[in-house]
């Protein structure tokens, strides 16, 4: 045998040689949860080790993720059901939490990197990321809606805003938006391609924005799909966006392999909240290693996504496993 690919793996230190994909604090994007009231932290079910913070919470949980180096943040908002209607006009009201969540990060840690997510299915009483009439989802009525909230998000001093609605036409609407209000600088993470997925019951179940009636399936893709993401993709870029996500992350890696050969925008990932849910409840039974996290949050990179999304992004760096 001349050749004996085994030599390559034969120690560590050539292990780590010829390694080919690498993960860093800096990839990584860490999804919170907001709610109302003051020193509230409140654990999520289905996603242990997962909190709603309280404003005074998130500005510590924060502080202590930009201290483990940890420095980009996706907020996400659970509203009370009283403040919901059709319109979701709770999402860009003066003074309501979201804003002031938004707020109170930058201002006291102008470092961070925040997030906001656009969609009205936290404030929407159908539930639905889009007004709902006799059953139907309206795309250019929920545009408006859309370029409120985005507004609004900038106001208050998002750096990237990542609309998660998959309206046809929302990220030409939002730049146009944004620029007209000198918003120049404000990224779009545009959510390019967004499955119609099981996967996201558990973060439904944190935000209790699971839809009324129905399901999402006229908006989010069909996850029998993957030459529409590259339809997705081309017209998110041409409408500006800055990143093109796909989600969920890992029963789609396919898909982020796809755009990053296509593309030459940056990929995210989004490992969603089902994802977080299965790994940790193998591990919970004993039934996988812990190792299981970073093998999977390494198929994302390699996949060819810069950036990842996901509920592991503090533990994996508290655990050293990521610097
Ligand atoms: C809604 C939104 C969802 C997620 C992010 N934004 C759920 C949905 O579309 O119903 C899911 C994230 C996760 O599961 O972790 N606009």
């Amino acid at each position: 045998m001349l050749k004996r690919p085994r030599r390559n793996r034969k120690s560590p230190i050539i292990r780590d040689m010829i390694q080919e994909t690498h993960v860093s604090s800096a990839n990584l994007i860490f999804p919170l949860f907001i709610i109302d009231g003051e020193n509230q932290k409140s654990e999520v079910k289905s996603m242990p080790g997962i909190f709603r913070y309280s404003i005074d919470n998130l500005l510590r949980e924060v502080e202590s993720c930009l201290k483990l180096g940890l420095k980009a943040f996706d907020l996400f908002p659970a509203v009370e059901e009283s403040l919901k209607d059709k319109y979701a006009t709770e999402s860009y009201r003066e003074g309501t939490l979201y804003l002031r969540a938004i707020e109170a990060v930058k201002t006291n840690f102008p470092e961070a990197c925040v997030v906001t997510d656009v969609a009205m299915d936290p404030y929407s009483s159908d539930g639905h990321d889009g007004i709902v009439k006799d059953g139907e989802i309206l795309n250019d009525e929920t545009l408006e809606v859309l370029g409120k909230m985005a507004l609004a998000h900038a106001q208050s001093g998002a750096d990237i805003i990542a609309p998660s609605d998959m309206m046809d036409g929302r990220i030409g609407y939002i730049r146009e938006i944004l620029d007209s209000n000198g918003y120049t600088d404000v990224s779009l993470m545009s959510y390019t391609a967004k499955y119609a997925s099981a996967y996201y019951g558990p973060f439904r179940d944190a935000l209790g924005s699971a839809p009324k009636k129905g399901d999402k399936k006229t908006y989010q893709m069909n996850p029998a799909n993957s030459r529409e993401a590259l339809i997705e993709a081309q017209l998110d870029m041409e409408e500006g966006a800055d990143f093109l996500m796909v989600k969920p992350g890992l029963p789609y890696l396919d898909i982020i392999k796809l755009l990053h050969d296509n593309f030459d925008l940056p990929i995210a990932a989004y490992n969603v909240s089902g994802e977080y849910a299965m790994l940790k409840a193998a591990i919970a039974n004993g039934w996988l290693s812990e190792a299981v996290i970073m093998e999977t949050i390494l198929s994302f990179r390699r996949a060819g996504a810069t950036s990842i999304l996901t509920y592991h992004a503090k533990e994996v760096i508290e655990k050293g496993w990521v610097k």
